[in-house]
């Protein structure tokens, strides 16, 4: 906590966008052949269903989820100063997919640049997009998580590509007066030594794009399931543990729990911890799986359009994902 600060980040406008198309569990077996079972996928995970965006990019998502904010709020595209994507599916290698936003939502003054902390991106993007505001120089930042995880699982395994979904989901930072609204408080943490057991191998400078790499299907998302359970389970329920007693915050103080939207048996033992019944939890893993860096705000959006999610709300934003990365932070909600 900065306690320094003159004003705080606040979010001031929020949209999302998720695609027509939906892949139920059953799809997996019916089209993908898969040895699999809506009943396996709902126990394991928690998730029905997931949206697939058959043409476009990550960036389409991305401007959806912008153009959507944008289409509630006051605030004109080219008011905005500053967008940051967090993605792991950037449209391409370069530009930034923040550019390719800016260009499609037509955000004329804005800079921006992409941020890739996988599942953990929101929130790091978050923290980075308050830091912006914080700092006095730029006023009004467009923070986007979005992510077409279609274009890197592999189809023939079940082991994970029941897991994922595309969407995108956008907030806007302002500067506010009342140091008690806004992004209150983040702990944010990465360990490398987590990376053999979630990545993507090829395509980077380390496995460039070859026939072998392609022959290989090494450009697809690699995951030891089990391993990474284990330790978002401990990683996530450790830190909103933390964020909760450096803020002096009890359970019954807090109004929601935002976790990232992974697995419901990791979102329920972080619950746990953290002294939470599943009516403070927001859950859409059912209808959207895992959209990696959209699940957070997604979850905002809907409840808070829903009219769950009112003015001084006190709310954790807690999510663990590849690197490892992890965070949580501490909202308090300034939109009426
Ligand atoms: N349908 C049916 N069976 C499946 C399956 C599927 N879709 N996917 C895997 N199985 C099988 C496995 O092959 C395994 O069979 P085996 O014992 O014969 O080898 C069996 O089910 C049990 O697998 P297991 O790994 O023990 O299941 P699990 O309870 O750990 O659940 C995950 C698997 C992937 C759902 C779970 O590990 C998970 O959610 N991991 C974290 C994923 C995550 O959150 N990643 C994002 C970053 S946080």
């Amino acid at each position: 906590m900065n306690n320094n600060k003159k004003f705080n980040a606040v979010i001031t406008g929020i949209g999302m966008y998720v695609p027509e198309k939906v892949l139920t569990n059953q799809d997996f077996v019916d089209i993908y052949g898969l040895e699999t079972s809506d009943e396996w996928i709902t126990s394991r995970t928690g998730i029905k269903e997931r949206r697939i965006l058959e043409h476009g990019a990550t960036s389409d998502l991305a401007a959806g989820a912008a153009k959507d904010l944008l289409a509630h709020s006051k605030v004109k595209a080219e008011e905005i100063d500053c967008i940051i994507v967090a993605t792991v599916t950037p449209d391409m290698m370069f530009p930034a997919t923040a550019c390719i936003v800016q260009h499609k939502i037509g955000a004329t003054n804005a800079w921006g640049f992409d941020l890739e902390a996988a599942c953990s991106g929101f929130l790091f993007a978050l923290q980075t997009g308050a830091s912006i505001v914080e700092s006095g120089r730029y006023k009004k930042v467009l923070v986007i998580g979005a992510d077409k995880m279609s274009t890197i699982v592999d189809y023939t395994d079940r082991n994970n590509c029941i897991l994922f979904g595309d969407a995108a989901s956008a907030v806007l930072l302002e500067p506010g007066d009342d140091l008690e609204y806004g992004i209150v408080d983040s702990v944010l943490k990465v360990d490398g030594s987590g990376s053999p057991y979630l990545h993507m191998k090829a395509g980077g400078s380390l496995n460039p794009p070859s026939i072998e790499t392609v022959t290989n299907k090494m450009h697809y998302l690699y995951q030891e399931g089990k391993t990474v359970f284990k330790y978002a389970v401990t990683g996530m329920a450790d830190i909103s543990v933390e964020i909760m007693e450096r803020n002096n915050l009890k359970a019954d103080d807090i109004t929601y729990l935002i976790p990232h939207q992974a697995n419901l048996r990791i979102i329920d033992a972080t619950a746990e911890r953290m002294g939470l019944t599943r009516e403070k939890v927001t859950i859409n893993i059912d209808r959207y799986g895992n959209t990696t860096a959209a699940t957070i705000p997604m979850c905002m959006c809907e409840y808070y359009r829903a009219g769950k999610i009112k003015k001084g709300d006190n709310l954790i934003l807690s999510a663990f994902g590849a690197g490892y990365t992890w965070g949580a932070t501490y909202v308090k909600w300034s939109i009426d």
